[in-house]
């Protein structure tokens, strides 16, 4: 609903009528103005006019709604707008601000769905179950008619009585199983009460906490989906037991921007640098380059980007990078070599970020014929590459000289160049700097951590 317009003659008076509409809204919803109960826009014009619209959400307290702190609250405590039930034939009813959910027999399991998708995010919830019931809440979930008829799936952050695997990822409905490979925490989840869960999911790294406590921090497999709805899992039960509830409440969301600075973790360990995949790198965390450099992406129809999987280990003195690419046509004639199939590994020594580089920054880079070459200033003294392929690509492993211990903290990106075979590069794909300028600038390039590992 549009309510007035004013004209204004300068922008003095522009940023009074604004401080004034901000106390006047203050005011009227009691000081929260930030909270999520009242919503005014108000658009300014080039031309000085202003119209303020108040929308429906100022008097239903509905969703969207912006918190302070950037979170959105995903339920208002009174229905439940936003969600929408999928599989099952569990009751969920708004009771005393929560979402109750109860279970029913002969029902298999039952998902009240968010209706909006997520992908990257940080979301915080309260639950409290009965003895005796699973649960969980899915997130990146997906149901499509052409997979078991509608059935959800995807990954799901478990919830049980302690001593169980609550805080653990579980692949719901897929076949697959447990996603968390080791399930070891215990006494973090009160069997009696509430429980504030907080799952951090972003790109391929998720992490979890249950009242505090840090639980699990994983590289989802890439077959895990990256995008999809939320869901609120009552589990089915077996004949002639129940019914159990399971409540919600407080559920909130900060979706997390494609641009955040990412970080990883490499374990430590000394591998053969002979591009073949020994034992030593199972169960070192993963990250996938899938930010494309913009100015870059020139792909056309049917020809796709090359991507990596990268993993890290150190030690005393070395960084060891294995990344795992993608690649349907492996390309090497253009002249340039970053124009050239290939992998970058961009290094920030001392973790200074300076926007030119300084003798510990370093860029490296190999081909899938195996040669090697760096921007004009570095050593490649301080390198070593192989290379072998793969059905689908090819796979780079690398040892770059650095002090490494326990705790250290270095400047990393990764970066896969492309040439589908038009002979110059048509797709660049970052772990984090979506620039194209980490070859001069490493003020944004992602962070690596050394930590001891498993
Ligand atoms: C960049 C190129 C640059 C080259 C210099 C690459 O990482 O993507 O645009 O010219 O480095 O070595």
């Amino acid at each position: 609903m549009c309510v007035s317009i004013f004209n204004f003659k300068n922008a003095l008076q522009v940023v009074a009528f604004a401080v004034f509409l901000c106390v006047w809204v203050g005011v009227c919803d009691g000081g929260s103005f930030l909270g999520s109960t009242l919503v005014a826009q108000t658009e300014i014009s080039c031309t000085g006019v202003i119209s303020l619209s108040v929308g429906e959400s100022s008097v239903t307290n509905s969703l969207p709604g912006m918190r302070e702190d950037g979170f959105v609250d995903l339920f208002n405590g009174k229905n439940l707008r936003g969600w929408k039930q999928r599989n099952g034939t569990a009751t969920y009813e708004v009771v005393d601000g929560t979402i109750l959910g109860r279970t029913a027999q002969g029902s298999p399991n039952s998902f009240l769905c968010s209706e909006k998708e997520y992908g990257d995010f940080e979301l915080v919830f309260e639950v409290k179950v009965d003895k005796g019931l699973n649960s969980g809440v899915q997130i990146r979930s997906l149901s499509k008619p052409d997979y078991k008829e509608g059935r959800v799936h995807g990954p799901q952050v478990e919830i049980e009585w302690d001593p169980g695997e609550s805080g653990y990822i579980y692949s719901e409905g897929t076949k697959r199983g447990w996603v968390s490979p080791t399930r070891t925490q215990k006494n973090v989840f009160k069997n009696e009460g509430w429980n504030e869960y907080r799952v951090l999911a972003d790109g391929s790294r998720l992490q979890t906490w249950i009242n505090g406590t840090h639980v699990e921090d994983i590289e989802m497999p890439a077959i895990e989906s990256m995008k999809g709805f939320l869901g609120l899992q009552v589990h089915g039960v077996k004949k002639n037991s129940g019914p159990f509830r399971v409540q919600w409440r407080n559920i909130r969301i900060r979706e997390i921007s494609g641009d955040e600075r990412r970080e990883t973790r490499a374990f430590k360990g000394t591998p053969k640098v002979d591009g073949k995949i020994d034992d030593l790198w199972a169960g070192v965390p993963r990250v996938l380059t899938s930010r494309s450099i913009d100015e870059v992406d020139e792909l056309s129809g049917d020809q796709k980007a090359s991507t990596a999987w990268v993993r890290c280990l150190w030690d005393e003195g070395h960084l060891y990078c294995l990344a795992e690419v993608t690649d349907d046509a492996i390309a090497s004639e253009a002249g340039d070599e970053w124009d050239r199939d290939g992998v970058e590994f961009f290094i920030d020594r001392n973790y200074a970020r300076t926007s030119t580089y300084d003798d510990d920054d370093a860029q490296y880079r190999t081909e899938p014929s195996g040669n090697e070459s760096t921007g004009s200033e570095n050593d490649l003294s301080t390198y070593k590459s192989a290379v072998t392929k793969t059905k689908n690509g090819y796979i780079v492993e690398v040892c770059i000289d650095i002090k490494g211990e326990v705790g250290k903290k270095i400047g990393f990106d990764v970066q896969v160049n492309n040439d589908p075979g038009d002979g110059r590069r048509m797709s660049a794909m970052k772990w984090n700097d979506a620039s194209n300028d980490t070859y001069f600038d490493m003020s944004d390039a992602g962070t690596l951590e050394m930590v001891k590992g498993n």
